[in-house]
C-alpha cells in the first residue's frame, strides 16, 4: 500500500505565489507516489472572522485553483473539511488531552491574538483541529511551507499523547517540504512572510494576478542600493527574488547568481516577471474553464466527500472504541 500525503488550504483569501511554491505546487507532484488527500480546510478559515459571502466565494476558488494547478480526481481526493463531521468531532477527543500551556505558546496564536481586543478558543484550538485532520487519515506526509512547521511539531506530539494514553491510533506523521519555495517573502517588506492578507497589495503575487499586474509588482518589489546580483543576507529582498527564480525555474541560487552577474536589477527582474507570468499562465487558463462549469466541479467536491467520509468515520470509529465509548 502507498504512504497516505495529506494538506489542506484555508479559503481565506486569494492565494498567492507562496501558497502556490510553498505548497499547491507541491500538491500535484505527489499524486502518482502517494495516496494523496487534499481538503479545503473551511473549518480553520472561520477562525478568521471571514464573512460568509466571501468563505462562499473563496471556497470554490480554491477549489478550482485545486484542480487548475493539475489535481486529478481520479488520483487524489479532494473535499471540503466541513462535509465530513469527523474533522470537529475528531478535534474534541483531542481538545481534552491536549495542555493548554503548549496551545499558549504557539507562534502563530501569540501572532495572530496580538492584534485581537477579544481572543476567541477557535483561534487556540486551531491547531488541535490540523493535527485532527492529519491523523484522522493516517496519513504520513504533509505538504506544507516552512510557516506550518509548528503546528506539525505538536501534531506529533499529539499523536505520542494520545498513543500513549489509549495505545498505538495513530501515525507519526512527517512535514514534506518544497526547497526554495518553502518561504516566500512579502515583496514589499522581505523580513515578513508573503501573505494572502497582507494590506499592501503590491506585497504579494497572486496566482490569478493579470500579467502586466505581476509584471509591475516585481518591478517595484523592494531591493537595496548595491546594485550586483548576490545571495545573502544583506540583500533580502533580492534574495527572496531569487528564492521565487529558483522555485519555479529549480536553477540553484548560486546558477541563477552567475548567470546574472554583472548585469542590473531592472534585467533580473524583467526576466523574473516573465518567468512568473509563464508559470501562472497555464493555471489562469484552466482555472477560468473549471470555475464556470459550477455543475462538474460539485460532482468532484461530493464524490471526493463520500470518499473522505469512508476513510474518516471508520477511524472515528476506532478512536472511539480506544477511548471506551459505547459502540452504536
Ligand atoms: P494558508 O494561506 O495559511 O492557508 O497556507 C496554505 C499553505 O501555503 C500552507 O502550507 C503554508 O505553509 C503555505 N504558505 C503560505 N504562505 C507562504 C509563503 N509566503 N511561502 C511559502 N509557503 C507559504
Ligand atoms: N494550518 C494550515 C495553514 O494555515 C492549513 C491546514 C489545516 C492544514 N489543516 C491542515 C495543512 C492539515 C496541512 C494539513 O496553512
Amino acid at each position: 500500500m502507498k504512504d497516505r500525503v495529506f494538506s489542506g488550504i484555508q479559503p481565506s483569501g486569494n492565494l498567492t505565489i507562496g501558497n502556490y511554491l510553498g505548497a499547491l505546487s507541491n500538491f500535484s507532484k505527489q499524486q502518482d507516489k502517494y495516496d494523496c488527500i487534499y481538503c479545503v480546510v473551511d473549518l480553520h478559515a472561520i477562525t478568521s472572522g471571514i464573512d460568509p459571502k466571501t468563505l462562499h466565494e473563496r471556497s470554490f476558488e480554491i477549489m478550482a485553483l485545486y484542480l487548475a494547478s493539475g489535481l486529478d480526481p481520479n488520483k487524489s481526493i479532494i473535499f471540503y473539511q466541513s462535509h465530513v463531521p469527523a474533522h470537529a468531532e475528531l478535534m474534541w477527543a483531542l481538545n481534552v488531552i491536549t495542555p493548554l500551556g503548549q496551545l499558549q505558546r504557539m507562534t502563530q496564536f501569540k501572532a495572530k491574538s496580538a492584534k485581537k481586543d477579544e481572543i476567541q478558543a477557535g483561534l487556540l484550538n486551531y491547531p488541535i483541529l490540523m493535527a485532527g485532520d492529519i491523523v484522522l487519515y493516517d496519513a504520513k506526509y504533509v505538504p506544507v511551507g516552512d510557516d506550518q512547521r509548528q503546528h506539525i511539531e505538536f501534531t506529533r506530539d499529539l499523536v505520542e499523547k494520545f498513543n500513549g494514553i489509549y495505545g498505538e491510533t495513530f501515525i507519526m506523521p512527517e512535514m514534506l517540504k518544497t526547497k526554495s519555495g518553502a518561504r516566500i517573502m512579502s515583496l514589499q517588506d522581505p523580513t515578513s512572510k508573503m501573505s494572502k492578507s497582507d494590506e499592501d497589495d503590491k506585497a504579494s503575487i497572486f496566482i490569478l494576478d493579470e500579467p502586466k499586474r505581476i509584471e509591475k509588482k516585481i518591478k517595484s518589489a523592494v531591493t537595496d542600493s548595491l546594485g550586483n546580483i548576490d545571495y545573502n543576507n544583506e540583500q533580502l529582498g533580492l534574495k527572496n527574488l531569487i528564492n521565487i527564480y529558483s522555485a519555479i525555474t529549480l536553477k540553484s541560487p548560486e546558477e541563477i547568481v552567475s548567470e546574472y552577474s554583472g548585469k542590473g536589477y531592472g534585467a533580473f527582474k524583467g526576466d523574473l516577471a516573465q518567468i512568473v507570468v509563464e508559470a501562472l499562465r497555464p493555471i489562469q487558463e484552466n482555472y477560468k474553464e473549471i470555475i464556470s462549469d459550477k455543475g462538474e466541479l460539485e460532482r468532484i467536491y461530493k464524490d471526493g466527500a463520500d470518499k473522505a467520509n469512508e476513510i474518516a468515520s471508520k477511524k472515528l470509529s476506532e478512536v472511539y472504541e480506544k477511548i471506551g465509548f459505547v459502540k452504536k
